[in-house]
């Protein structure tokens, strides 16, 4: 197996795919456990524990985003594989709405948590500060935007995972496979 860290012009390197399948196991926790999370009762003995892994994981995410977002400023992308031009051009741009709802997600739920002027607490003692205290009427409809952000979130993965399976079962091409390994182009 090659070991091709960074992108050609005609395949994935191994930084991309990692950060590829690592974002989706995180976006996909964030999106089970959030929903459920918003569930729980006062008494619950996962009241606080879950928040608390949201917000590391969410935080995490936010990082890997924008680590994949400069590696992508310094790494050519692969050319598409043969397609008609506008599932190019939606595939581009179902790439860049993830960016996008990723980081919007990051802001709401950081804006939501820090409200009150407090940090966030999140592992080994690390905290994010707050960087102001905001008007405590902007929780709501942050959480509202957060939520809605979110369900949209969930509608992309299923049409971005719709059309890579697509392109491996009915097409036959390489498109699923180059985000799995390298080897494949
Ligand atoms: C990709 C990243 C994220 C996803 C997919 C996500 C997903 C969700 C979901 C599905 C909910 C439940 C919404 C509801 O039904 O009301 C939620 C709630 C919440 N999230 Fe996130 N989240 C992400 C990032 C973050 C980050 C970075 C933070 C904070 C630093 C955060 C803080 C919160 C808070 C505080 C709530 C509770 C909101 C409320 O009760 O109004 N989230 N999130
Ligand atoms: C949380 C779920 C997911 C997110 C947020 C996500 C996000 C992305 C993003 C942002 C890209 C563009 C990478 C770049 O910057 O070049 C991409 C590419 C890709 N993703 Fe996903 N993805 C998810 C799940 C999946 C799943 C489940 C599959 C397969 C079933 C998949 C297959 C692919 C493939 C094949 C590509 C390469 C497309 C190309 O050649 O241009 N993704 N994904």
């Amino acid at each position: 197996m090659e070991w091709t860290w960074r992108n050609t012009r005609d395949r994935f390197g191994w930084t991309s795919i990692l950060l590829h399948w690592i974002s989706f196991v995180l976006v996909l926790f964030l999106l089970v456990e959030g929903i459920y999370m918003v569930t729980l009762t006062y008494y619950d003995p996962l009241y606080t524990t879950l928040p608390h892994w949201h917000k590391v994981a969410g935080v995490a995410i936010v990082l890997i985003t924008v680590g994949r977002l400069l590696w992508n400023l310094l790494n050519p992308h692969p050319a598409p594989l043969p397609a008609p031009r506008w599932q190019q051009w939606s595939a581009r741009l179902v790439h860049l709405a993830f960016y996008i709802t990723l980081l919007a997600l990051g802001v709401t739920g950081y804006v939501i948590t820090t409200a009150k002027g407090k940090p966030i607490d999140l592992v080994f003692g690390w905290q994010l500060p707050a960087l102001r205290s905001w008007p405590t009427a902007i929780a709501e409809p942050m959480g509202f935007l957060h939520r809605w952000i979110a369900y949209g979130l969930g509608a992309l993965i299923l049409l971005h995972s719709g059309a890579a399976l697509l392109h491996h079962f009915i097409q036959h091409d390489a498109t699923l496979k180059r985000m799995l390994s390298p080897g494949c182009k």
